[in-house]
């Protein structure tokens, strides 16, 4: 619908930007941190893009309070980082690793200090090796007691300072692009493995909010999903059924257990009789149940258009495509369900995602009706190659791309949406985990690049004063 005139975005407001451990800290092995499955990753040669590796990404681990002192002068509210399992519990459990755990307690400290709200993922990727080698991470229920410990220990030390949790990012991706792609580790394509690892994660989703929650934290705790509303190509109704399918199992199949504690049902009978459905043992639908998140965190970045696609003739679920993290031309799906098509009324990046700011509104419409819950947008941003040119970074295709999705929001703000705030992603630029360093989403552009040797200098780009002014008007366009 048209509004005759857009609500204001609340007072306040989280005007934010983004980050995660692995991608900008560096420092891999120092002050007693631990091996991640990441850090042995990256050295399989031919993973990444010529080898690119996180030992040193933008050097965050030092560098944070420059980085913070970009953040106040830029006005920033709030900013999202993740914290590394490896550098708490090396090994992924047992002592605490004190100097690892002091770093996070200087970066919050030092947000605090400038009236920048953290907001702290738990998890965003990086378990420790240890646990991968000891009982297959993911694979086994040991991790739902092993990451409820590491989480204790985060909230007992930031109770008080951290108001904002994040308990697992993008779970679909991280479980199917390692369980069901083969492109992240552990690197297998199993997609009855993919189910089960999916189900222990929801388990340990629930498990760490029912603890914050019994643990009376001053905050809200949610997870981050990765969400493209699913479109159909067209108005045949199998197309309509088609998006009906993609939005059950790409979408639904992780935010109904995370809102409602149950799977779409559709997809759920679906996966038993293919003889792939999660294994559910006793206890787990009441502990899915319990649990109930404060908020929602989304990860916008492209929508995703869809075709009907008969059980004959379709591309097998190795190839299922969560959110085409990978580009969308290329044809993906699932036979019987749906196959990914190109959307011809939108424009595409030079990195093959597609720009669709209305897209973010149609996200919010969809899962305030469904799930009434609030949402933080926990990432939204543009990858490019950026220039650096006469000292400067004109990345006007960015603030083209967040200004719109700036507005869709605030449309969204009025159509009904409970919008806690808005996170870039990202606010440095950083490791992209398959791409290295050339594909950029940063505010703060960083001399660094596949020879991993850059000088590290940080340069504002023209979006992070556009950005400034965005916060200093609340977002409004008047
Ligand atoms: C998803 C992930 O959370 C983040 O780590 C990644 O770099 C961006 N989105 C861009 O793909």
């Amino acid at each position: 619908m048209d509004h005759k005139e857009l609500k204001q975005f609340p007072s306040d407001f989280l005007w934010g930007s983004a980050s995660a451990a692995y991608q900008v800290e560096g420092a891999w092995d120092e002050d007693g941190k631990g091996v991640s499955v990441w850090d042995n990753y990256v050295r399989i040669p031919g993973k990444t893009f010529k080898d690119t590796n996180g030992d040193v990404a933008v050097d965050h681990y030092h560098r944070y309070k420059e980085d913070v002192k970009l953040m106040a002068e830029q006005g920033l509210k709030a900013y999202r980082f993740s914290v590394a399992w490896t550098r708490i519990f090396p090994n992924g459990r047992g002592e605490v690793n004190q100097k690892g755990l002091q770093f996070y307690v200087d970066l919050v400290d030092e947000l605090i200090a400038h009236n920048i709200e953290p907001v702290l993922t738990l998890y965003h990727w990086d378990i420790p090796q240890a646990l991968q080698d000891e009982y297959g991470g993911w694979e086994s229920r040991k991790i739902i007691a092993d990451f409820n410990n590491y989480a204790k220990t985060l909230f007992e030390t930031f109770r008080g300072k951290v108001k904002y949790w994040v308990s697992l990012n993008e779970q679909n991706i991280f479980t199917a692009h390692g369980w069901l792609m083969g492109i992240h580790p552990p690197d297998k394509k199993e997609p009855k493995l993919f189910y089960e690892v999916n189900h222990i994660a929801n388990l340990v989703n629930a498990t760490v909010i029912n603890t914050f929650h019994e643990m009376k934290m001053d905050g809200k705790i949610g997870p981050s999903f990765a969400y493209s509303p699913q479109y159909a190509l067209d108005s045949n109704p199998k197309n309509i059924l088609a998006a009906e399918n993609a939005e059950d199992a790409l979408s639904h199949f992780w935010m109904d257990v995370y809102l409602y504690g149950e799977y779409p049902i559709a997809i759920f009978n679906r996966l038993k009789e293919q003889g792939i459905a999660p294994t559910f043992e006793e206890g787990d639908a009441e502990l899915l149940k319990s649990a109930k998140p404060d908020f929602l965190g989304i990860n916008y970045y492209q929508s995703n258009t869809v075709a009907w696609n008969p059980l004959e003739n379709g591309v097998g679920m190795g190839e299922m495509n969560t959110t085409g993290k990978k580009g969308t031309s290329g044809e993906s799906g699932e036979p019987g369900l749906y196959k990914r098509v190109v959307n011809p009324h939108v424009e595409r990046t030079n990195w093959d995602w597609e720009i669709d700011p209305t897209g973010i509104r149609v996200a919010m419409r969809r899962i305030t009706s469904r799930y009434r819950v609030p949402i933080l947008i926990t990432e939204n941003g543009l990858g490019e190659y950026d220039k650096v040119e006469d000292g400067k970074i004109h990345d006007d295709y960015r603030i083209d791309y967040l200004s719109k999705h700036v507005s869709a929001i605030r449309e969204a703000i009025s159509d009904g949406a409970t919008v806690l705030g808005y996170c870039t992603w990202s606010y440095t630029d950083l490791l992209s985990w398959l791409n290295g360093y050339q594909k950029r989403y940063g505010f703060v552009y960083v001399d660094q690049d596949e020879t991993m040797q850059g000088s590290l200098k940080r340069i504002p780009k023209d979006s992070y004063y556009w950005y400034k002014d965005v916060i200093e008007k609340n977002g409004s366009e008047n």
